[in-house]
């Protein structure tokens, strides 16, 4: 039968084996996948993996550094690259979903390619890479499909010619989460939510700006703190906050205000292909949103999204 530490002993005898004194380069995404793949290889090579961590702009707030002192303490030979601008400005004055997202797939890469050049000699790209994404393209639109549909874009960036070693390939979600556990990667981040690869991009309907990016964050971190202090976050598969291209007539003491609305999502799922919407409490949904109303300047409407997928999608973009 399978467990998670033969698992372990099997597969970093393996990797040790296959990659010996060559060097690895990983980019990390703050995701269950990433960091487990990472701490594999990690286990069988060390220092030799050396990780990347892009800061695109797009996170939830304080994620990229928590993240990245997570993945410190945890011994990886981690480098964080601040590239939050470089998204923006290639976002700047785009509203179609697609467009957004390939924007920030070709910044991604060059951002990447350039980091990789850094690592004098390497010969492979660690990838983590689960069965489900193997079988059918349950992640088509994760960074490795993103990162395809940019092939033929004036030739493949190097990193992309590089060998390939996808630990957890044979491994379910359950099973990649009960591995991490066993390599001792913390909760908050074994235990985390999805969370799209174009980040919040696709939670701001319309243009991104880096002030509408400020907005959301404190949107977002009011719901999601909330849902794990009153216990809740575990029984969700996915929450966030869209921000939404409209504004709306409000009133403040004697005055009218005309400012923006969110709108909170939070759904179950088993796999991300159906979901129903989630029905938190309205206790709950009445405290998040007085307290999102009353903390986070310029937002005066929270409406609550009760549409399962399908017909609706998760995000909203
Ligand atoms: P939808 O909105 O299609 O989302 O119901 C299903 C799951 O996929 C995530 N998602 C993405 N993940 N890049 C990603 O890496 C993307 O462009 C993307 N779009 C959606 C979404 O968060 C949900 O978990």
């Amino acid at each position: 039968d399978w467990t998670p530490d033969q698992f372990i002993e099997s597969t970093v005898a393996d990797l040790r084996a296959q990659i010996g004194s060559d060097k690895v380069i990983l980019g990390l995404s703050g995701g269950v996948d990433s960091s487990v793949a990472a701490m594999l290889i990690h286990q069988a090579i060390g220092k030799n993996l050396y990780c990347i961590f892009v800061d695109n702009g797009l996170l939830r707030k304080n994620e990229f550094e928590d993240v990245l002192h997570s993945y410190k303490d945890m011994g990886l030979n981690v480098k964080g690259v601040d590239a939050k601008n470089l998204f923006y400005d290639a976002l700047a004055g785009l509203t179609d979903p697609e467009a957004k997202r390939k924007a920030i797939g070709k910044v991604f890469i060059d951002v990447f390619d350039q980091e990789s050049h850094q690592v004098e000699d390497a010969k492979w790209l660690g990838q983590g890479t689960i069965y489900p994404d193997v079988i059918e393209s349950v992640s088509v639109k994760g960074p490795s499909a993103t990162i395809k549909s940019h092939h033929n874009v004036g030739g493949l960036p190097d990193y992309m010619k590089l060998q390939v070693v996808e630990p957890l390939k044979t491994l379910f979600k359950d099973e990649v989460r009960l591995v991490g556990k066993t390599l001792g990667i913390p909760d908050t981040i074994i235990g985390r939510h999805p969370f799209p690869g174009p980040g919040l991009a696709i939670r701001i309907l319309g243009d991104i700006t880096p002030e509408k990016v400020a907005i959301l964050q404190e949107v977002d971190h009011i719901f999601i703190s909330s849902l794990k202090n009153t216990g809740l976050y575990d029984q969700v598969w996915q929450a966030g906050a869209m921000l939404l291209p409209i504004q709306s007539v409000g009133v403040m003491g004697d005055e009218r205000t005309y400012e923006r609305v969110v709108a909170l999502r939070a759904v179950t799922s088993i796999d991300g292909m159906t979901a129903d919407w989630c029905h938190l409490p309205y206790e709950f949904l009445a405290d998040v949103s007085n307290e999102i109303i009353n903390k986070v300047r310029g937002v005066n409407r929270v409406v609550y999204d009760i549409s399962s997928k399908p017909p609706a999608t998760i995000e909203w973009e």
